[in-house]
């Protein structure tokens, strides 16, 4: 069967827009996958801890099994390796590299990392590894989590540990996923682990999340025996105004400055953001900044990854029009555009997406690499077990159009990942929505690739039998 044939012609030039050295890959987590979660000497990250809270993951699901990737890792390489892609990003679960977060490597969780890169190499695939995708070993949060100081250290530590192994192998470590949804979702919002809720701590972590970063990622640099393309992923939307009202354009500078500029100014600028500290400040709150802080957050990296979903407007008004909330904070409000929506109930903004790309080479100037981009909808596999994913395919081929027009526009964008290789754990949602472009059956494990996964191996062997 040839899915392009099936999908609507116009698909495959999105992607024949991009040159034939542009980066192509698959993305997943350690958490949402593995499994195993007790095996090997791994110990308890936030994440088996949260799952296990009534009510705050749903349908109380949990990672014990997900994909059971743990135990089946040689046949997922050759999945990733039939889908034709350059590149699989993992990440590497902190508890079962150094169980409790401090002391010596584990030899086992280590060696399983270490068959994951060689078995993706012979497969010819190149290994992406992120450090740190939200597993937190349970004794650092027990010790404080990342509002504690102390925890960016511990970060550096064991980004060494597995540094030290891998980098004679491996190019490219990243080494924070999203870290405002470790801070936001999970110290000040409450949904994600460890579900605490408590602004200050959440903008203490922001502080020991970029903290880690920049320890870990100038240790690397000094130890490296060879070159490496070191980086950091930060999802991000488009904050734009619900309306022209003046409180309406407040709100979409917050949720701007707090979604994106109070990551990526210190990063690349070594300084939080004027307009925000203010804003900290009028609340009593601040970044625990410590002299010197600023220049090791903002030491050199070489990719940033940016993982996008959907773009946001933002009123300063609630439903009843008060411009503050019940504690005398300013409301900021997500007012969803009006879009199509995917099982997430997040719109379709392909649009949002080169707009983002264009103004972050603008306002950063650093190579991009897509790290996430996807989309979850209620696949259903048909009577011989395909999944026509016709929505799926559709949004990847949009966005993957949408990341051509911003490099038309000077956007430095390099390579571009799906989310996900395949349906896993999708944090407080559990098992119930799924973002693989490959079906898995839970009840089998078996992997079944959707029509989105083949459109795009199909799209990508195409592209590199194009004339250069
Ligand atoms: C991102 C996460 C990733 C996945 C997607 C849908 O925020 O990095 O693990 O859950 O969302």
């Amino acid at each position: 069967m040839n899915p392009t044939a099936r999908t609507a012609p116009g698909l495959v030039p999105s992607v024949a827009d991009l040159p034939p050295a542009f980066t192509w890959g698959v993305a997943t987590s350690a958490y949402q996958i593995e499994g195993a979660v007790a095996e090997d000497g791994r110990t308890p990250s936030i994440w088996d801890t949260f799952s296990r809270k009534p009510g705050a993951v749903r349908d109380a699901d949990n990672g014990d099994v997900a994909c059971d990737h743990y135990h089946r890792m040689p046949q997922d390489v050759a999945l990733i390796k039939s889908l034709g892609v350059d590149a699989y990003r993992f990440s590497v679960a902190w508890p079962r590299v150094q169980p409790g977060g401090r002391g010596p490597a584990n030899p086992a969780g280590l060696a399983f990392y270490d068959r994951l890169v060689d078995e993706l190499l012979a497969a010819g695939v190149d290994p992406w590894v992120t450090l740190y995708h939200w597993d937190l070993p349970q004794e650092l949060e027990d010790a404080g989590g990342w509002p504690n100081r102390d925890t960016a250290y511990r970060f550096a530590d064991y980004a060494m540990l597995v540094f030290d192994r891998l980098q004679d192998r491996v190019e490219s470590f990243s080494t924070l996923n999203e870290p405002w949804c470790s801070a936001w979702l999970g110290y000040e919002a409450g949904v994600h682990a460890p579900g605490r809720r408590d602004f200050d701590a959440a903008m203490a972590a922001v502080h020991h999340l970029l903290l880690g970063h920049g320890l870990a990622t100038s240790r690397m640099r000094a130890r490296q025996t060879r070159e490496h393309a070191y980086g950091i992923t930060l999802n991000m939307g488009t904050a734009d105004p619900a309306t022209d009202s003046a409180p309406d354009r407040d709100a979409a500078r917050r949720a701007d400055g707090m979604g994106t500029r109070i990551y990526l100014d210190p990063l690349r600028y070594g300084r939080y953001p004027a307009d925000i500290v203010a804003d900290l400040a009028a609340r009593g709150s601040a970044f625990p900044v410590h002299d010197g802080d600023l220049e090791i957050i903002s030491t050199p990296f070489d990719v940033l990854g940016v993982n996008f979903y959907f773009g946001q407007n933002f009123a300063g008004t609630d439903a009843d029009g008060n411009t503050h909330d019940a504690l005398g904070q300013p409301v900021v409000r997500s007012i969803l555009p009006d879009a199509p929506r995917t099982a997430m109930n997040w719109p379709i903004t392909p649009e949002r997406f080169t707009r983002l790309l264009v103004r972050l080479q603008q306002d950063y100037g650093v190579p991009m690499v897509v790290t996430e981009n996807g989309a979850a909808f209620d696949d259903r596999p048909d009577d011989s077990g395909y999944v026509r994913d016709d929505d799926r395919t559709e949004y990847l081929a949009s966005h993957i159009a949408a990341v051509a027009a911003a490099r038309a526009q000077g956007a430095d964008v390099r390579g571009y990942f799906a989310w996900s290789l395949m349906d896993n754990f999708e944090w407080a949602e559990g098992y119930a929505k799924r973002f693989g472009i490959v079906h898995v059956d839970y009840a089998t494990q078996k992997r079944t690739p959707k029509q989105s996964a083949l459109w795009l191996r199909d799209s990508i062997a195409h592209l590199r039998s194009e004339p250069a």
